[in-house]
């Protein structure tokens, strides 16, 4: 309760809206009840597990650190709150880092990987679990264009020169990480293949309603029957849910970010 409170009044402190403090309000509200509808975390736990990422100093630093070096991010307060339209720099990622760290899947796929943070996060949740493998398909950073990037968050465009895929991640998370540079359509069914069955699935490559309906159709063919099916970019068109309602999935979001699970989201 100490901790919100002061968490909040940081938040107020630099945001100095109360409009869009409120918004922010309501999205932690709505993260809580996903958490809770999606891998049955109650909200006392969820809390605990966001605390622990939002004060894991020395690896937040790490990150804040890569994604300066390239770019003009600086850190602020609000890094960790969401506000809509204007994205947020670390929201969508705590919350996977919640909840890879209750799910605790054993292998996870990921579609869409540079700068890396999505990977950096899940990566740190399967360091604390002590169990977990990520795949990561990712284009190289030369190969893309603006167009695939729904996004406006300036690092996504900074696509440095000589950097590598996932270049915001700590050097020290690659052990359970493989990278396979190319096209989810290149990758993602002779990955499947080779690893028959998989926990959880993350889309955030192409984001055209054909690319992401292809990669929730191949992926879920692979999840498990408890398996979670997770997107983001789940607002640029009605991919998600259109193929939640195809497979009778109830579905969850906060903001961009969609969960599916058989039927208990
Ligand atoms: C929104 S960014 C991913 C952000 C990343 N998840 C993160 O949290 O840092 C989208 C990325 O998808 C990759 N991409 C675009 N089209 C792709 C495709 N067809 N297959 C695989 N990756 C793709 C690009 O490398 C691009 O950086």
């Amino acid at each position: 309760m100490y901790r919100d409170v002061k968490l909040w009044l940081q938040r107020a402190i630099e945001c100095r809206n109360p409009l869009i403090l409120a918004q922010a309000f309501n999205y932690d509200l709505n993260r809580l009840a996903m958490l809770q509808d999606c891998v049955a975390l109650p909200s006392r736990n969820s809390k605990k597990l966001l605390m622990e990422i939002e004060e894991d100093t020395d690896f937040i630093r790490d990150v804040q650190r890569k994604l300066s070096r390239y770019t003009q991010y600086s850190p602020r307060a609000v890094d960790f709150m969401l506000f809509g339209h204007s994205g947020s720099v670390f929201f969508n990622e705590v919350t996977l880092y919640v909840i890879v760290r209750s799910f605790k899947p054993k292998i996870m796929v990921e579609t869409g990987g540079t700068p890396g943070k999505s990977t950096a996060f899940i990566l740190r949740a399967m360091e604390r679990n002590q169990c977990g493998h990520l795949y990561t398909i990712d284009l190289p950073p030369g190969k893309v264009n603006n167009t695939q990037l729904n996004t406006i968050e300036s690092y996504h465009e900074f696509m440095p020169a000589g950097a590598l895929s996932g270049w915001a991640v700590p050097e020290y998370l690659h052990e359970r990480h493989t990278q396979l540079i190319g096209t989810s359509r290149e990758h993602l069914p002779s990955l499947l293949e080779q690893l028959r069955d998989i926990d959880m699935f993350l889309h955030d490559s192409d984001h055209s309603y054909e690319n992401m309906t292809w990669e929730f159709e191949t992926a879920y063919s692979a999840l498990g029957r408890e398996g979670l099916l997770l997107s983001d970019d789940i607002l640029a068109n009605d991919a998600f849910s259109d193929f939640c309602t195809s497979k009778g999935l109830a579905f969850r979001n906060v903001y961009n970010l969609g969960a599916a699970r058989s039927n208990t989201c």
